[in-house]
């Protein structure tokens, strides 16, 4: 296997390598390339418009989904991709928001997408504002049959939760991991009982880089997409440093420097769920 990485978390599932709109007017000689795992890859589109992946002369597993391209690196998936219902949903505006690269393991931005404690000190103004700081209490589990995490009941006071909002409300998430670098956020939208649907697929170009793709499906008629687009990178313009700054680009998984509080239980669980199924990829090593 020519990969950096021998962790069959990685190998052995399908992994983000951007957007499908990208393989248009490509072809097996004129092919774009991408970086996954430490590997160039060649992604193409052949005449009746199904994504090829090659690694030098090595044929990938790919598949279009969800408006992205997914590709196996082993060519052995131990299971489908994941389902995302909310995805093209009669009503939901699907927007793309863009991809942005961050030099630090995946697994620290999941588990930033995946803390309500730092929205009034890093997003302040918009996700959250002192002194609203306090994360009520919520529920996280493991759901049996597909093995994601979901946590729901989380409740926060953000003063401006959305490009469509423009003042200050009590939001309703709920979050779901899919896979180890696969994130989605649901939050209360402009349509009463109606959630949006925030996605987060991470591109894993090594152990300690990224490149995060974002899309939106979304309840907004108000909204340009130009606008959703800024929202949601200015958002991410402020996760960007913090999470490049960590002193340790991969992230630790046995125990905590710090103690853990109550709303660190979607993060404690997300590292438990990563040493169960034996993580090692993005993940720093115990002395
Ligand atoms: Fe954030």
């Amino acid at each position: 296997m020519p990969f950096t990485t021998d962790d069959p978390n990685m190998l052995d599932d399908w992994l983000v390598v951007g957007p499908s709109t990208t393989l248009a007017g490509t072809s097996d000689v004129h092919p774009r390339t991408t970086r996954l795992l430490g590997e160039t890859l060649h992604v193409w589109s052949n005449g009746s418009g199904a994504p090829q992946c090659r690694l030098g002369t090595q044929t990938l597993a790919v598949q279009s989904r969800y408006g992205y391209l997914w590709v196996c690196p082993s060519g052995k998936p131990t299971r489908p991709l994941f389902d995302f219902p909310e995805y093209g949903e009669q009503g939901r505006r699907m927007v793309d928001c863009g991809s942005i690269g961050v030099a630090v393991s995946g697994l620290r931005v999941i588990e930033n997408f995946l803390d309500m404690a730092h929205f009034p000190f890093v997003h302040a103004g918009f996700l959250g504002k002192v002194p609203h700081t306090e994360v009520a209490k919520y529920q996280v589990q493991v759901d049996p049959a597909t093995q994601e995490i979901w946590a729901t009941d989380c409740r926060f006071w953000q003063p401006r939760a959305s490009a469509a909002h423009d003042s200050g409300a009590e939001v309703t998430y709920k979050y779901r991991v899919m896979q180890p670098l696969t994130a989605m956020l649901y939050k209360s939208s402009h349509r009463a009982g109606e959630l949006d649907a925030i996605a987060l697929f991470l591109q894993p170009l090594d152990d300690e880089r990224v490149i995060a793709h974002t899309l939106l499906a979304c309840y907004d008629d108000t909204s340009t997409d130009a606008e959703l687009i800024a929202f949601q990178q200015t958002i991410f313009g402020q996760d960007k440093p913090i999470l490049e700054n960590h002193a340790f680009k991969r992230m630790p998984l046995e125990g905590r420097a710090e103690t853990p509080t109550r709303g660190d239980t979607t993060s404690v669980t997300y590292r438990r769920w990563l040493r169960e199924r034996g993580m090692r990829f993005g993940v720093r090593q115990a002395a």
